[in-house]
C-alpha cells in the first residue's frame, strides 16, 4: 500500500512515449511496475533513470521510481508474465501502407506473453486501436496461455497529450474501463484508486464503446481543428481575419476555444494515423458518410502543409529555388521532441524539395529530425537558424519564439520576411521592426 491506495504488481509491454509514462506514473501511484520492451538500448537507458525521449517532467520521476525500486526494466516475457497480475499493452500502432491500423507490435506482444500466462491475471489494452480489436485479442490470448479462460481482457484508452503527459496520466480527464467482467473492473479500480479519489472520473462499458471512444475523440478533435483550418482558407480568400473569427467564436459555450487554434494543423504520432485508421474502420463498416467527411478533414489537414509553403514562396517572389529559409520549429507540438508526421518538419521538407537551403532551429526535436531529414541543416539558435534567411518561417509555436526580438533577428536575415504558420506572433511588433509578415488565414 502507498499511502491509503491499494498497490499492484503490474507490467507495462511497450514503453515509447505512452507506455513509459504509464509505468512512471503507475510507480509514482505506489504500484510496483516492470515495464517490458523490445528495445533493449530503451530498457537500458531507462533502467538507468534517463528517459528515451523528451517529455517535460518525466524524467525525474522515472529517476526517482528507479530509485525506490519501484519501477524496473526487462526484455524478458517470461519474467513479465511471472511478475505481473496486471499487463498494460502499450505497444505501438502506426499507420499501414492503405491507412488502416498496423496491429504485427500488438499481436506480437501477445503472442509473446499469452504461453507465459500460467494463473489467472487481467491483460489491459491502452494502445489505440481499431473497434474489435480486443475481442480479437482476447480469444487468441485465452487459446494459447496456459490459463486460458483465467485470463481477463480488459481495453482502457489513453488520452495523454504529449507535453502535458505526466500531468495527463497523473489525473486523467477520464478513466475508460472497457470490460467484460465485475473483477476487471474491480482491479482497475485498484490501479486508478488515487486518480479516482482526487476526481478523474471512472467509466465502465463494453470493450467495444472503450475502443471506441478514443477513436472518435480523435477524430473529433481532428475534425474542429480542419474546421477552423478550412475557415482559414476562407479568411485568406475574402480579406477576412481567422484569429478575430476565433475569438467571437470561442465566446459561444456551446463551441469553445479548445482545439480550435488555426495554422498547419494536426501531425504527431496520433491524430493523423487514427483519423486515417479510423476512415477505413468506417469504410470497411459502409459506413460511408463517416469515411467521406474523415477523408476531408485528412485532405484540410495535408492542404494547410501546401498553404504554408505558397506563402513561403510567394513572400520570396515566387519560387523557392537558391533560397535560404530559416526554420523556427519542427516538434510536431511544443512540448515534445516528437516529429512523426510533424507538419513543421513536412514543410521544411517540402521547401527543401523545392531548391531552397533549410536551416532549422528546435530547442528539443533536431535530433530525432535530422535522422527523418538529415538534408537539412539543423542550428544551435533561432538566430543561427535565421542567418542570412531570404524567409523565415515561425512553424512550431514554442514559447521562446514568442519572445523573440524582431530588430535583433532583423540584424542576421538576408530579408525581412516571415511567414507565421502557427497565428501566434505579434504582427504589429514585427511590422513595425519592418518585417514583412505573412500568417496562415489573414490575406
Ligand atoms: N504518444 C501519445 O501521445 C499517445 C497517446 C494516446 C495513445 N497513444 C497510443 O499508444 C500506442 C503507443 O504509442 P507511442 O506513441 O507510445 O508509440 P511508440 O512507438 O513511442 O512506443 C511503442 C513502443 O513499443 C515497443 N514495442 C514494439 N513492439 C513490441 C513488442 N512486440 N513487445 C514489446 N514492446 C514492443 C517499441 O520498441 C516502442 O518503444 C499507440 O497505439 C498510440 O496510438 C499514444
Amino acid at each position: 500500500m502507498s499511502g491509503s491506495y491499494p498497490s499492484v504488481q503490474m507490467t507495462v509491454i511497450g514503453a515509447g512515449y505512452l507506455g513509459l509514462t504509464h509505468a512512471v506514473c503507475m510507480a509514482e501511484f505506489g504500484h510496483d511496475v516492470l515495464a517490458l520492451d523490445v528495445d533493449a538500448d530503451k530498457v537500458a537507458r531507462a533502467a538507468g533513470g534517463e528517459a528515451p525521449f523528451f517529455e517535460p517532467g518525466l524524467e525525474p520521476m522515472l529517476r526517482k521510481n528507479v530509485d525506490a525500486g519501484r519501477l524496473k526494466f526487462t526484455t524478458s516475457y517470461a519474467e513479465a508474465a511471472g511478475f505481473g497480475d496486471v499487463h498494460f499493452l502499450c505497444v505501438g500502432t502506426p499507420q499501414a501502407l492503405d491507412g488502416s491500423a498496423d496491429l504485427s507490435q500488438i499481436y506480437a506482444a501477445v503472442d509473446a506473453l499469452a504461453p507465459h500466462l500460467k494463473g489467472p491475471c487481467l491483460v489491459v489494452g491502452k494502445s489505440t486501436v481499431p473497434v474489435g480489436t480486443a475481442s480479437a485479442l482476447a480469444t487468441r490470448v485465452r487459446q494459447s496461455a496456459p490459463a486460458g479462460a483465467g485470463v481477463e481482457f480488459a481495453w482502457n484508452p489513453e488520452f495523454l497529450r504529449e507535453g502535458l503527459a505526466v500531468q495527463d496520466s497523473l489525473l486523467p480527464s477520464r478513466i475508460v474501463f472497457g470490460v467484460t467482467s465485475r473483477r476487471s473492473v474491480e482491479l482497475l479500480q485498484d490501479v486508478y484508486a488515487q486518480p479516482l479519489a482526487e476526481g478523474s472520473p471512472g467509466l465502465v462499458m463494453d470493450l467495444e464503446t472503450a475502443e471506441l471512444v478514443k477513436v472518435s475523440a480523435n477524430a473529433f478533435l481532428a475534425t474542429r481543428l480542419s474546421f477552423i483550418n478550412a475557415m482559414a482558407e476562407v479568411c485568406e480568400a475574402v480579406g477576412a481575419n481567422v484569429t478575430d473569427l476565433v475569438e467571437a467564436l470561442s465566446c459561444d459555450k456551446r463551441i469553445g476555444a479548445h482545439f480550435l487554434t488555426p495554422g498547419l494543423g494536426f501531425g504527431g504520432g496520433c491524430l493523423p494515423k487514427d483519423v486515417r485508421s479510423f476512415r477505413t474502420a468506417t469504410e470497411d463498416l459502409g459506413i460511408t458518410s463517416l469515411a467521406s467527411m474523415l477523408r476531408e478533414v485528412d485532405a484540410i489537414n495535408m492542404r494547410c502543409r501546401a498553404r504554408a509553403v505558397d506563402l513561403a514562396r510567394e513572400s520570396v517572389g515566387g519560387s523557392l529555388a537558391g533560397c535560404r529559409v530559416g526554420v523556427l520549429g519542427v516538434a510536431f507540438k511544443p512540448g515534445s521532441d516528437d516529429v512523426r508526421d510533424s507538419a513543421s518538419l513536412d514543410v521544411c521538407g517540402r521547401i527543401a524539395d523545392e531548391g531552397a537551403a533549410v536551416s532549422v532551429h528546435d530547442p528539443v526535436a533536431m535530433e530525432n529530425a535530422a535522422s527523418l531529414r538529415p538534408d537539412l541543416r539543423y542550428t544551435e539558435s533561432a538566430l543561427a537558424a535565421a542567418t542570412g534567411a531570404d524567409v523565415v518561417l515561425h512553424l512550431t509555436e514554442w514559447e521562446e519564439y514568442r519572445s523573440i526580438d524582431p530588430e535583433i533577428l532583423g540584424t542576421v536575415v538576408a530579408r525581412r520576411n516571415i511567414v507565421d504558420c502557427r497565428c501566434v506572433l505579434d504582427e504589429e511588433r514585427w511590422r513595425s521592426a519592418g518585417w514583412s509578415v505573412r500568417v496562415l488565414g489573414k490575406r
